[in-house]
């Protein structure tokens, strides 16, 4: 399985920001055959950022997107329009649950919409601090997932990405704290117990899980040889242009 380094920019970087690092990335890096290096612009960059975009190097996700193609929904913008601008599109962010009141059932909507517009949904889960404080963990991703995977079949299953997020690591949560790579092997190991109770054995270890959470260059390569985890998403380093180039360069070295 392939190494997948997504980088979500969150609101941040306007058109031309983004065009001008973009731009330092792609001379930064090579072609990797074994790590499929993601961004996630804003939406309003998403169509300029496609016309510079090097597709051998780096692929395109949308951060967020409203489940239903067309009709009177002020504001938002579909996973129809996104067909064939962007490759994935990260859907249940922490942010989108606690900021903007997502809840599972509009996220599976939102999953089912992705994978009928040919748009690989990488959903998020994970819990918050005070249900980890609570033993409620396992529970909260139970929920997560089989609430956010509740329209996928067997047959689309393969096109999803699952990305553990615990809130409390999430760099710009209120004294976020560090997850040890213990801590993450346990929840991927339950993320995937869960995906065999859906979907079998075989499917269940298929199916790309990444981590995200204050991932940085010095820890980017201890999360990444954690049993189980197939990349990671990565908001405040994938800003930095040094620091993103060097967690690629690193799943480069551990694949
Ligand atoms: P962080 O963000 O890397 O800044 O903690 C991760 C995320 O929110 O996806």
């Amino acid at each position: 399985m392939k190494t997948f380094i997504v980088g979500n920019w969150k609101l941040n970087f306007n058109v031309g920001e983004a065009s001008v690092y973009l731009h330092k990335i792609q001379r930064k890096i090579a072609n990797y055959r074994d790590v499929e290096v993601v961004v996630a612009p804003t939406a309003l960059c998403l169509q300029p950022l496609s016309l510079q975009l090097d597709r051998s190097k780096i692929k395109l996700a949308a951060q967020n997107a409203f489940y239903r193609d067309f009709g009177a929904f002020t504001g938002e913008i579909s996973f129809a329009e996104l067909k064939g601008l962007v490759n994935y599109c990260i859907i249940g962010h922490s942010e989108r649950r606690y900021i903007f009141h997502e809840d599972d059932k509009m996220i599976a909507k939102k999953v089912a919409a992705a994978i009928r517009n040919g748009i690989r949904p990488i959903l998020c889960i994970g819990e918050i601090e005070s249900e980890r404080a609570f033993g409620e963990t396992a529970d909260v991703i139970k929920d997560q997932l089989f609430g956010g995977l509740s329209e996928v079949s067997v047959e689309d299953i393969s096109k999803v990405l699952i990305a553990y997020e615990p809130v409390w690591a999430i760099s710009s949560t209120k004294d976020a704290k560090i997850a040890t790579p213990d801590e993450i092997a346990e929840v991927v190991g339950l993320i995937r117990e869960n995906l065999k109770e859906i979907y079998g054995a075989k499917i269940a270890e298929e199916v790309p899980i990444l981590f995200g959470g204050s991932v940085k260059p010095t820890n980017a390569g201890a999360y990444l040889t954690v049993p189980g985890v197939n990349g990671l998403l990565i908001g405040g380093a994938s800003l930095i242009l040094d620091e993103f180039v060097d967690i690629i360069e690193t799943a480069k070295r551990v694949k």
